[in-house]
């Protein structure tokens, strides 16, 4: 009889905790349309699916979206395909071409599209536009219109009085801003954990909807910066351009420890402790490449400009970055007097790690000078060859490592890849005509290499412990 009553209250008290738990914790599941499935629309898109949403993602490319209804993702990103195939299994995500009929069915709407740097430097908001409109001629009731893209200050409300406007019948619906703070190749990793989150919105309601998007973050502790639109859009680039100072900074004192024979690892050790500065983003390297910092530092370079504000900081962390190339053909033509005619093996395509993506990569810049200089170029990179290879087609491509270094008179490294870390220094000793490396990832112990009888330069004098 006792075990009996222990028993029916401790299911009492465990149906009251779950209740009580469920009551703190509502979960709305809300219909989302994702446009745009680049790797910020994808990777929102599965996420959202994953956090139990229904999610539609819609594009234009027909041969995309046919490729990801079979589950085939058009981009390298760590864990995205788990995350895309769990949830087309399980129903929660759908890929489509029809804009029109997926904005119809959803009550959430967020726009992912591209924005790209224009003709001057400004970020080409085209598509955005474009999309905007087709959403306003395909409102049949109130929705939010949320965006995630990185667009330039003020696009927000540019963009509500263009739906307001294209609207007819008159349609009401909510604004709100939502930055994103991925990192490709850890974007997964990111959706999931992210440091904060956050959302420029005009009304109570589309704040507490997105709230709901991001409940279980939000359960999570995740910090959320609720604000307006025009505030959220300022976070965004002020994150990246702070980002973008932080590597060129440190791409300055590099260049200095290099002149006083100071080690730059310890260097960044040492700032980095101080919990004010942090350790983030204090590697030198061959400079800041993607599809973030350089676009976005020059788009808020343009908004200073437009508004008569000088942002001097953000100049100077661009001329730095666009320095730093240059830097490291001169590191290497130092070493070998003349490039011309000079065989060079280029190892990493791709502007970081993880990452299949090539765009503003500081390989393409390297390239580019060293084929001014005469010099014939054999690259390499674990994945994202194909990628460069449709914008340089005038060098040699090596299907391995040790093709790409076989009889080159030297060696770069580009991309802080593993392959590369865990590269066999005899091997290079063994392949190049003359055993020089330029290391602009700091990844190769110059003390080994040394030993070797190797020559290798790095960046800002790096010695390991
Ligand atoms: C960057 C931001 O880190 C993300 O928070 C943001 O969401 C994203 O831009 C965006 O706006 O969409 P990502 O471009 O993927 O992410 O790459 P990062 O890991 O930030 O690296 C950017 C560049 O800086 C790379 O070329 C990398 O090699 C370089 N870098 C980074 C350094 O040279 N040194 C460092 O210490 C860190």
């Amino acid at each position: 009889m006792r075990i009996k009553k222990i028993f029916l209250f401790l299911t009492l008290a465990t149906i009251y905790f779950l209740k009580s738990s469920h009551e703190n914790f509502s979960f709305i599941k809300h219909k989302v349309c994702v446009i745009g499935t680049g790797y910020v629309g994808l990777v929102l898109g599965a996420g959202l699916a994953d956090f139990g949403h229904k999610v539609i993602c819609v594009d234009i490319d027909e041969k995309k979206i046919n490729g990801l209804k079979k589950g085939i993702i058009p981009i390298y990103e760590k864990n995205l395909d788990d995350v895309v195939l769990r949830n087309i299994h399980n129903q929660s995500l759908q890929f489509s071409t029809h804009l029109s009929q997926a904005v119809q069915l959803c009550d959430i709407i967020f726009i992912a599209v591209g924005t790209p740097t224009g003709k001057n430097g400004e970020a080409d908001i085209s598509a955005v536009i474009a999309v905007a409109k087709s959403i306003a001629k395909s409102m049949n009731n109130h929705k939010i219109i949320c965006i995630k893209s990185t667009v330039p200050i003020g696009t927000g409300k540019m963009i509500h009085k263009l739906i307001e406007l294209e609207t007819q019948p008159k349609i009401t619906f909510d604004m709100a801003s939502n930055p994103e703070f991925l990192r490709e190749g850890v974007a997964i990793h990111d959706f999931f954990n992210p440091n904060r989150i956050v959302i420029g919105a005009e009304s109570e309601k589309a704040l507490s909807i997105m709230q709901e998007i991001y409940a279980p973050l939000l359960k999570k502790n995740v910090p959320f910066v609720k604000t307006d639109i025009i505030t959220a859009e300022t976070i965004k680039y002020a994150s990246n351009a702070f980002l973008a100072v932080k590597i060129s900074y440190i791409n300055e004192i590099a260049q200095l420890c290099e002149q006083t024979d100071a080690n730059i690892i310890d260097v960044a050790l040492g700032m980095g402790l101080d919990e004010r500065i942090g350790s983030k983003f204090l590697k030198p390297g061959p400079g800041f490449g993607g599809s973030c910092f350089p676009k976005d530092t020059l788009e808020l370079l343009k908004k200073g400009e437009s508004t008569g504000v000088q942002l001097k900081i953000v100049q100077a962390a661009i001329e730095v970055n666009q320095q730093q190339g240059l830097r490291v053909v001169k590191k290497l033509e130092r070493l070998v007097d003349s490039l011309q005619g000079k065989n060079i093996a280029i190892l990493g395509l791709a502007f970081k790690a993880n990452t299949d993506d090539v765009r503003e990569s500081p390989a393409l810049k390297v390239i580019e000078l060293l084929l001014e200089k005469g010099a014939i170029i054999k690259a390499y990179d674990p994945i994202a060859m194909e990628n460069m290879k449709k914008n340089i087609s005038n060098i040699y491509y090596a299907q391995t490592m040790e093709d790409a270094l076989i009889n080159a008179d030297a060696a770069i490294i580009l991309t802080e890849w593993d392959e590369f870390k865990n590269i066999d220094l005899t091997l290079i000793k063994r392949s190049l005509k003359k055993p020089i490396i330029i290391d602009t990832r700091n990844i190769i112990n110059p003390t080994t290499a040394n030993k070797l009888g190797i020559t290798l330069e790095n960046i800002g004098n790096a010695k390991f412990k």
